[in-house]
């Protein structure tokens, strides 16, 4: 890349941040998410800890603002209406100010905190903000291992597909074609009409996720009796390991701050998650997620399958699976990483989760193979992804073959992996875990 182009890009990633900034928090995209997404934050508090330490802090602090009393950071928090996003506050029915979704997304935001320590000019200038943020993460980090394990299995569950952050993977087929839809919502989606249609999901598909919705609505959003009673429940892999992974960067941030019984509580959680890791290793040594209601795993390998290096409980066995799976998928597709296997029949490389490359989960699978030694799978990544940065775009993903920009454009995410990793050489691993 010229240097010329690496300052376009440079710009180019400020500019956007700055236009999508809402005070505080950030949209991912004007014009189909104008609201703050969780993990989203998580990832754009990175890209502005390279320039502005004290807006990176703020992004978090602003999210938190939505966190529910049992200690569950919603998927959307919903600071000020809009009226062009489906489905908005009305159609959730939460009761928290300000309005939020009834579901969480990927636990990316302690492992962001620590980015953020971990890089902070002067620590003794951010201790406070740690400190006070802290009690709120661990809060959520034990929602999901309490409220969403109730049975201590070490094995978390999601329950509705929005809650992986990755909408509509494969993952996602089995265990909603068991969701029997009772609302019709096609009329009222607007996502669909703001990008082209054959870049997002069905009307059958947000038929089934909106009835899970109400499934929760109706259980008056009790935690417990929605992780034991919707008609989707399963172990996400891509939470899973993002959990596995926040866990230990809390467990880390619990040390720095002198909280041993949290720290101990964490290396508790951590222990019982790796003992249960090997329950989602398929037969081929792969892993995936696990429908509990049905014990099924997923059809394919996914992105996902690769982040048991990011969490790091892979074992010396996986990893060399992994690095085999991710060389063989290049053999088929020249930009990784695909979101989905391509020899899965219902690959589709322009549908989402369904194939399109995600720059944020190429981040997190690059840190795993860097952290694992495999530096030259990990700077392949990273090549792949500037090169599609600097072709097409911060556009919300990628077209695995041709490296086409799709969905959304001007990402705050996309934005904030340019500033805080492409665009720094040597900074393949996210933290010191
Ligand atoms: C889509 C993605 C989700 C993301 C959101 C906002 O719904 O699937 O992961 O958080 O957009 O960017």
């Amino acid at each position: 890349m010229t240097p010329e182009t690496h300052r376009r890009l440079d710009q180019e990633a400020r500019r956007i941040l700055a236009a999508n900034d809402r005070g505080g928090y950030t949209v991912p995209n004007e014009r189909v998410y104008p609201f703050q997404w969780n993990w989203d934050s998580a990832f754009v508090a990175m890209g502005f800890a390279m320039f502005d330490e004290d807006r990176a802090w703020r992004e978090l602090e602003t999210l938190f603002l939505g966190q529910w009393a049992d200690g569950m950071v919603p998927s959307i928090v919903f600071h000020t209406p809009a009226d062009h996003y489906y489905p908005g506050p009305t159609a959730w029915g939460t009761r928290h100010q300000p309005p939020t979704t009834g579901i969480s997304q990927p636990p990316v935001a302690a492992t962001s905190a620590r980015f953020l320590w971990e890089r902070a000019v002067d620590r003794s200038l951010v201790r406070d903000r740690l400190a006070a943020l802290f009690p709120k993460l661990m809060a959520w980090h034990r929602w999901w291992h309490e409220t969403r394990d109730p049975d201590g299995s070490g094995l978390v569950t999601v329950t509705h597909p929005w809650e992986s952050g990755r909408d509509n993977s494969p993952d996602w087929d089995a265990p909603l074609a068991a969701v029997a839809p009772t609302v019709s919502v096609g009329a009222l989606r607007k996502d669909n009409k703001a990008v082209d249609p054959s870049e997002r999901p069905t009307d059958d598909f947000y038929d089934r996720v909106m009835t899970l919705v109400e499934e929760a609505k109706a259980l008056g959003w009790d935690g417990i009796a929605v992780s034991r009673g919707l008609s989707m429940r399963v172990c996400d892999l891509g939470v899973q390991c993002i959990l596995s992974r926040a866990d230990r960067d809390l467990l880390a941030l619990a040390e720095e701050l002198g909280r041993s019984e949290d720290a101990a509580t964490l290396a508790r959680w951590i222990a019982r998650s790796d003992a249960a890791a090997a329950r989602l290793r398929a037969p081929d040594g792969t892993y995936r997620s696990l429908d509990l209601r049905t014990g099924e795993l997923a059809p394919c390998p996914t992105s996902a399958s690769f982040l048991p290096l990011y969490a790091r409980f892979a074992t010396p066995d996986d990893v060399e699976a992994m690095s085999s799976l991710a060389r063989s998928w290049w053999d088929r597709l020249p930009y990784g990483v695909a979101s989905c296997d391509p020899g899965f029949p219902g690959f589709d490389p322009l549908r989402y989760w369904r194939g399109p490359v995600w720059l944020v989960v190429n981040r997190m699978i690059a840190d795993g193979f860097a952290a694992h030694g495999l530096d030259d799978i990990a700077a392949r990544i990273a090549d792949d992804s500037a090169a599609m940065l600097a072709t097409n775009g911060f556009r919300e993903y990628f077209d695995p073959r041709t490296a086409m920009g799709l969905g959304g454009h001007g990402f705050s995410w996309s934005a904030a992996m340019w500033l805080s990793w492409l665009s720094q050489p040597g900074s393949t691993r996210l933290t010191g875990a």
